[in-house]
């Protein structure tokens, strides 16, 4: 039972809790983005045909409320890098998901953060470094500091 749930708990939070031990850099990942993810993100992570995932416009100001033509990427949107790490350890590749290892999930995080011109190529992602990635949306949204009563931040 333990053992089911530990299988499942893989959450990874915002501050880093929860990130494994492993690592990867931008070039590593871009041999798994290569095989892995280009199919349905495009050679750049900007070509599609699914959600485009790299571009920083428009750089100033963040007018998605008002513009819903406004796409939405990594770069000009995702708040933490952590958790950008959970998204990817859940849910992708869309046809295998759960089938990456850290190693892998490190990787393609680096090589998301490069495109998006948030690292520089060689940055190595782990559980230390991650954290301390200051993604250019970061101060677009609060922490949701509910604890499961009636209180609304
Ligand atoms: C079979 C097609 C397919 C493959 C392969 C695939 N994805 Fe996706 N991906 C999608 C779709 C569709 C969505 C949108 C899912 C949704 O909105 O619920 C998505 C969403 C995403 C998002 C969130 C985008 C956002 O801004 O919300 C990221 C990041 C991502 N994928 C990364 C990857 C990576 C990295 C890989 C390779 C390991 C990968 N994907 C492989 C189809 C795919």
């Amino acid at each position: 039972m333990t053992a089911e749930i530990r299988a499942w708990d893989t959450d990874v939070m915002p501050d880093g809790t929860g990130l494994p031990p492993g690592s990867g850099t931008a070039a590593q990942g871009a041999e798994i983005y290569r095989r892995k993810c280009a199919a349905c993100h495009g050679k750049t992570g900007t070509e599609g045909p699914f959600d485009r995932l790299a571009g920083r416009e428009p750089r100033q100001a963040f007018p998605f409320g008002r513009d819903p033509r406004l796409v939405k990427t990594v770069g000009n949107y995702w708040p933490y890098a952590t958790t950008l790490y959970d998204y990817l350890n859940r849910a992708m590749p869309l046809t295998a998901p759960g089938s990456l290892k850290p190693d892998e999930i490190y990787a393609l995080v680096a090589f998301l953060l490069w495109r998006n011109e948030i690292v520089a190529d060689t940055a190595v992602m782990d559980a230390q470094t991650l954290p301390r990635v200051f993604m250019p949306a970061r101060d677009r949204f609060v922490l949701d500091n509910r604890r499961g009563g009636a209180e609304v931040r």
